[in-house]
């Protein structure tokens, strides 16, 4: 049989990419990540990268979206509040935000002079998608003394008409210091249950009143699954995302972002973890914490899986209308003095 010719630059990228992958078992199209799989999406990552360097463009990565995504082309990654951060302080040209559209928003709400893209418009969010401009304010004309708390998963529109904007890993902080007892908390009702149960274990007296949308990933979660758990796998850690049941994370050994997660996990020894939140977290710490067990099945993010090396190389290649974020400069400058907020009352982590 005569031996294929090798191409050097195609394997040294699937040598790099494969020191990250290598680890990776729960991958959501069931891939091995070898040096084959490797191979094949080398010449894609080398595109991308290259053509990263010759328009001016970042690429930031939420960590549910594909490990090859985050590690073959990302130039950051991270949590809600990380990425808007970096999106915040980015000086590229062109943002590429491989997470959901409501996070492409916010980076264009913060870096309004980059050109920002969503690989797929599709990339919804059943948190952000349940409330709009119109949800908020109704409801502060009915509670009109409360102030207006968005969880950062939600639309422009809704971040424009609220008054302070928070994440996973600062909501309990910044409820907890806000001056008014009375706070309306939009869109997660399950969040909203979780702030509430964990400002009253605090002493902290507040009256939160919230609209009704869920996760569709995190609602999923159950207390029997948990008691499962805990049965067949002595010493396990669950660790849980506030977006689940209150009755979820009471259960949990700990509740907090995906980044507060990752830290955990890396620093808690215990012989399995079970984390209640999308797969592609797991991917993550198994590329970074090789040495950690994961149980569980698989929950997916159909949002989040709507990203693709492919997408993003046309994004980079030419963007379409549909793949730009635009957004009316009002609205913007209103929805960016909410976030603004966030910062300035974030604690310093
Ligand atoms: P994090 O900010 O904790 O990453 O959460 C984002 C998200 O969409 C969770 O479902
Ligand atoms: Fe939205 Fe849930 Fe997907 Fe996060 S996991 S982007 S909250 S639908």
């Amino acid at each position: 049989m005569p031996t294929a010719t090798l191409n050097p630059e195609i394997e040294a990228e699937a040598d790099r990419l494969l020191r990250s992958l290598m680890h990776v078992e729960c991958d959501p199209r069931g891939r091995t990540w070898n040096l084959a799989t490797c191979r094949e999406i080398a010449p894609l990552t080398l595109e991308i990268n290259r053509l990263k360097k010759k328009k001016d463009a970042v690429i930031l990565t939420h960590s549910y979206v594909e490990p090859e995504i985050i590690y073959g082309v990302g130039d950051f990654k991270g949590d809600s509040y990380h990425l808007s951060l970096m999106a915040k302080q980015a000086k590229a040209k062109i943002i590429v935000f491989a997470g959901v559209v409501f996070m492409a928003e916010t980076a264009k709400i913060l870096s309004p002079d980059a050109i920002v893209v969503v690989p797929d418009r599709g990339s919804g969010c059943s948190l952000a998608d349940s409330i709009d401009g119109d949800g908020v304010r109704r409801l502060k004309a009915l509670y009109p003394d409360a102030t207006v708390v968005c969880y950062i998963n939600s639309t422009a529109e809704v971040k424009a008409e609220s008054d302070v904007c928070v994440t996973s890993g600062n909501v309990y902080h910044i409820v907890a210091n806000l001056p008014a007892r009375r706070i309306l908390f939009v869109p997660d009702r399950l969040m909203a249950d979780n702030v509430r149960t964990e400002l009253k274990r605090r002493g902290v007296d507040k009256e939160i009143i919230s609209s009704d949308g869920t996760c569709l990933v995190h609602d999923q979660f159950t207390p029997a699954q948990i008691a499962e758990a805990r049965a067949q796998f002595p010493g396990l850690k669950v660790v849980a995302h506030p977006e689940c049941t209150e009755d979820v994370a009471k259960l949990a050994d700990f509740v907090g972002s995906t980044g507060a997660m990752m830290k955990y996990v890396k620093t808690t020894p215990a012989p399995y973890f079970l984390l209640l939140t999308e797969c592609g977290l797991v991917g993550r710490l198994e590329v970074e914490a090789p040495e950690k067990r994961f149980i569980g099945g698989c929950r997916l993010c159909p949002y989040m899986k709507l990203n693709s090396l492919e997408k993003i190389r046309d994004a980079l290649r030419a963007p379409r209308p549909d793949q730009i974020v635009t957004l009316d400069e009002g609205l913007r400058v209103r929805a960016a003095a909410c976030i603004e907020r966030m910062f300035q009352l974030s604690p310093v982590d």
